[in-house]
């Protein structure tokens, strides 16, 4: 989502005459966005921050000016404290207040302004947006929901994006119709808690990517992150039903054993997220699960913690990230007892990462010598090497030729490692 909100902060500043640099050292204005989830995350910047002072210096002494803004969860949670650790940053702006940049900017300038702006109204920026979207390739982004009401006991997120908001399945199709117009192939529909999307004018999640699925053009549909216990009935059926819905699913566990679910207010067990699991693949049965995970929550025993270890064994994993435990200020975690050691959190996720990996490794080799549909996106590094996407969210490396971007092509898989696939086109399409 961090990504899409940058592109969308220079959507609102293009018709300003900003257009993006490729390096921050002769910008006018450095746009931080940033991330609150975990403390290193959070930490990260401040020392960026330092780095962009420097060069707001430097250009200072040639005469020229640099604006520096700090945007995304970091600045809705501790905008007052950037503003005082870091005297260089000149405004600082909420995820739900990107919409207001021009005006911000333009108050900065006049001196003396608005220097914070971390607004909860996040109907009120999807209003306030553009319509118009620029497509940046044959893949996209695309918000459909915002905020969250779980409130797992480790999570910034509630605090930091606010409650649920669905926007409008007509205001959706509207702009993924606007994207299909610029060649966008793949829409990723984004939310913190996806699918319990319940906009107007569709039923749930499942209605609105049936609906989606007709518009002409776009040819795959995703979407990220859901939680299990809003998984129904009406999506995983859709993942049979539904051509242009790939066979992928992030669907974040967190955990494998029952008391720490607890513990985290997580709503699901091992058993009800296997058997979720388990309706899935009998709707689909090739689909790639993925999933999140933390370890060392406060109190996790050894045993609770193998019980992650046979639960990944139990779903076998085609990707996955995992985390330590980050003890985030304000959220119900953070004060628990039975935090665990760090060095016993490094040993736990050595031990996870091992095995995610090695599942991953094991789903990746399973394509070789299978034909499988790519969508070319864009060159690769090498001369006439290109890179594309399986159904499975894999990379795809081939060799191809620049007018064949954006199609759908059949690839014979030769080769597979662990963060991609090689193939090679069977026909030219
Ligand atoms: N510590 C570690 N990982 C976290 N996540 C969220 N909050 C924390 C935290 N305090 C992870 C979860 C979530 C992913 C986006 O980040 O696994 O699914
Ligand atoms: Fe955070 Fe996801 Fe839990 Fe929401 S469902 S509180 S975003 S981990």
């Amino acid at each position: 989502m961090n990504v899409l909100d940058s592109e969308r902060m220079a959507d609102v500043l293009a018709p300003l005459g900003y257009s993006l640099s490729d390096t921050p050292d002769d910008a006018d204005l450095v746009v931080l966005n940033t991330c609150h989830i975990r403390e290193k995350a959070t930490e990260k910047v401040y020392s960026e921050l330092g780095r962009i002072k420097a060069l707001k210096t430097a250009r200072a002494e040639a005469g020229e000016t640099m604006l520096i803004a700090v945007a995304g969860c970091v600045a809705q949670a501790e905008g007052a404290e950037i503003m005082r650790r870091q005297s260089a940053v000149d405004l600082v702006i909420g995820p739900q207040s990107y919409h207001r940049l021009p005006e911000l900017i333009a108050r900065t300038h006049r001196a003396g302004g608005e220097r914070l702006a971390a607004d909860f109204e996040a109907a009120a920026k999807f209003d306030a947006l553009p319509k118009d979207r620029n497509a940046r390739g044959v893949t996209a982004f695309l918000t459909v929901q915002e905020g969250c009401d779980r409130f797992c006991t480790f999570c910034v997120v509630p605090y930091t994006r606010g409650a649920e908001v669905s926007r409008p399945a007509e205001a959706i199709a509207s702009e993924a119709r606007g994207l299909a117009a610029k060649g966008v192939r793949e829409i990723t529909l984004l939310g913190q808690n996806v699918n319990a999307w319940n906009g107007e004018g569709a039923r749930g999640l499942a209605g609105l990517i049936r609906q989606l699925a007709t518009i002409p053009g776009l040819a795959r549909i995703r979407y990220a992150t859901s939680h299990p216990a809003d998984m129904d009935d009406a999506l995983i059926a859709a993942h049979g039903e539904v051509s242009a819905l790939m066979p992928y699913l992030h669907l974040p566990v967190q955990a494998g054993s029952d008391r720490v679910l607890r513990a985290m207010n997580r709503a699901h067990t091992a058993d009800s997220y296997i058997r979720t699991i388990e309706k899935v693949r009998a709707a689909r049965p090739d689909i790639a699960i993925s999933g999140d995970f933390i370890v060392g929550f406060p109190g996790e025993s050894e045993a609770d913690f193998e019980a992650t270890l046979a639960l990944v064994k139990e779903v076998g994993y085609a990707s996955a990230f995992s985390f330590k435990y980050s003890r985030r200020p304000g959220t119900p975690a953070a004060a628990l007892p039975g935090q665990v050691d760090e060095a016993v959190k490094g040993e736990r996720l050595a031990r996870l990462q091992a095995l995610l990996e090695s599942q991953q490794r094991a789903f990746n080799a399973h394509q070789v010598g299978r034909t499988c549909p790519i969508l070319l996106e864009k060159p690769g590094r090498l001369p006439g090497q290109f890179i594309g996407r399986s159904p499975y969210l894999q990379s795809v490396h081939c060799d191809a030729e620049l007018s064949q971007i954006g199609k759908i092509i059949p690839v014979e898989i030769t080769a597979s490692g662990h963060n991609s696939l090689s193939g090679r086109i069977l026909e030219m399409a």
